[in-house]
C-alpha cells in the first residue's frame, strides 16, 4: 500500500492522519497515512529519508512550509506565488510542490459556509506564511475588494505588492492601509494571525464587522477562541479553520489519488469528535 504521513514540528496534535485515514475509507483506497516529527534544520534530510522509504507525498505543516517549497525541483503557480508548500509529491522526477490552503480556505468559505466571494468585501489579517499562502486564491474568487493589515505594515504592503498582477487580471480591488487608517466594513474578514494563541486583542477594530459579517479564524481549538468571541460579541458569524483544514487536506487527497473524497462529510464527523 502507498504511504504517506505529515510533516512538522511539532506534529504531535496533527489531526491530518485522521482526516487522510477516513478519507481513504470512505472512497475505498488502500493506504497509509501517518506522522512524523522532523529537527529543525532536518527538513531536506527527512524528506530524503521518505523518497528512499518510497513514500509517494506528504503535507506540509509550520514551520516547514517555505523550505518545502524551496526544496522541490517543480512548483504549481500557486506555490510558486505563496512562496510556501503544505503538499509534496514524491515522484520518479522528484519533488513537486504546491499549496491546497488558500483553495481549501475558498472551500470552506463559499461551499462550507454557503458564502459566495464573488463581488465581496474581505479583510485578511496578517502578512506572514499563513496569510501568502491563501491570498492568490482568495483572490481568484473575485471578490470585488480584498484588504490586507498587518501589526508590520512593510509585510502588507510587500505581499499586496508580490499578488497586485493577479488582482489586476481577476478585477479585485487590492489594497494594503496601515491598520490605522483601515476604514469601512466587511462581509468576509479572515484572521491570519497567531494573535488569539498569545492571547492577545483582535489587531483590528470591530467597526470591521458588519451584522452577519463571516468572521473566519484559520486556528481552531482553543487558539481561535478570541477571534470567535470577539466575532460573536459584535454580531458576526464566527467560523474556526477546522473546515479550512479538512478542505485543503481533501484537496491534497484529490492530487495524489485523483479521487475526491467527500470533505463535508468528514468535517461533521470531526467536529462531533473534538
Ligand atoms: P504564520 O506562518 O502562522 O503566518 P508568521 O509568518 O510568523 O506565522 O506570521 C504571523 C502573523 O501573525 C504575522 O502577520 C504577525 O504580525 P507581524 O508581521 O507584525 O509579526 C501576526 N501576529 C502575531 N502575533 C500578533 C499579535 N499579538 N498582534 C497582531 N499580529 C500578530
Amino acid at each position: 500500500q502507498d504511504h504517506y504521513c505529515v510533516l512538522g514540528n511539532p506534529v504531535e496534535h496533527s489531526r491530518s492522519p485522521w482526516i487522510h485515514a477516513r478519507f481513504a475509507e470512505l472512497t475505498g483506497q488502500t493506504l497509509h497515512y501517518g506522522r512524523q516529527r522532523i529537527e529543525l534544520g532536518q527538513f531536506a534530510a527527512g524528506i530524503a529519508a521518505l523518497q528512499a522509504e518510497g513514500y509517494k507525498g506528504c503535507n506540509i505543516t509550520v514551520p516547514f512550509k517555505f523550505e518545502a517549497a524551496e526544496l522541490a525541483q517543480h512548483r504549481s503557480p500557486r506555490a510558486q506565488l505563496a512562496g510556501a508548500a503544505n503538499v509534496l509529491s514524491l515522484r520518479a522526477d522528484g519533488l513537486h510542490a504546491d499549496n491546497t490552503d488558500g483553495i481549501g480556505l475558498v472551500k470552506d468559505i463559499e461551499d462550507n459556509a454557503g458564502r459566495p466571494l464573488a463581488g465581496e468585501d474581505v479583510l485578511l489579517i496578517g502578512a506572514g506564511g499563513a496569510s501568502a499562502g491563501v491570498l492568490g486564491p482568495l483572490l481568484e474568487a473575485r471578490p470585488a475588494r480584498l484588504v490586507v493589515v498587518n501589526r508590520t505594515h512593510s509585510k502588507a504592503v510587500d505581499l499586496v505588492a508580490r499578488h497586485q498582477a493577479l488582482a489586476d487580471r481577476c478585477g479585485c480591488r487590492l489594497e494594503a492601509p496601515a491598520i490605522e487608517a483601515l476604514d469601512g466594513h466587511y462581509g468576509v474578514v479572515i484572521n491570519a494571525t497567531a494573535s488569539s494563541l498569545s492571547g492577545a486583542e483582535v489587531p483590528v477594530p470591530a467597526s470591521v464587522l458588519r451584522p452577519g459579517s463571516l468572521a473566519l479564524d484559520m486556528m481552531y481549538g482553543p487558539a481561535a477562541q478570541g477571534f470567535l468571541n470577539w466575532a460573536a460579541a459584535h454580531g458576526a458569524q464566527g467560523r474556526d479553520g477546522l473546515g479550512m483544514l479538512v478542505e485543503q487536506a481533501a484537496e491534497a487527497f484529490a492530487l495524489w489519488r485523483g479521487v475526491r473524497p467527500p470533505s463535508a462529510q468528514v468535517l461533521a464527523e470531526l467536529r462531533a469528535l473534538l
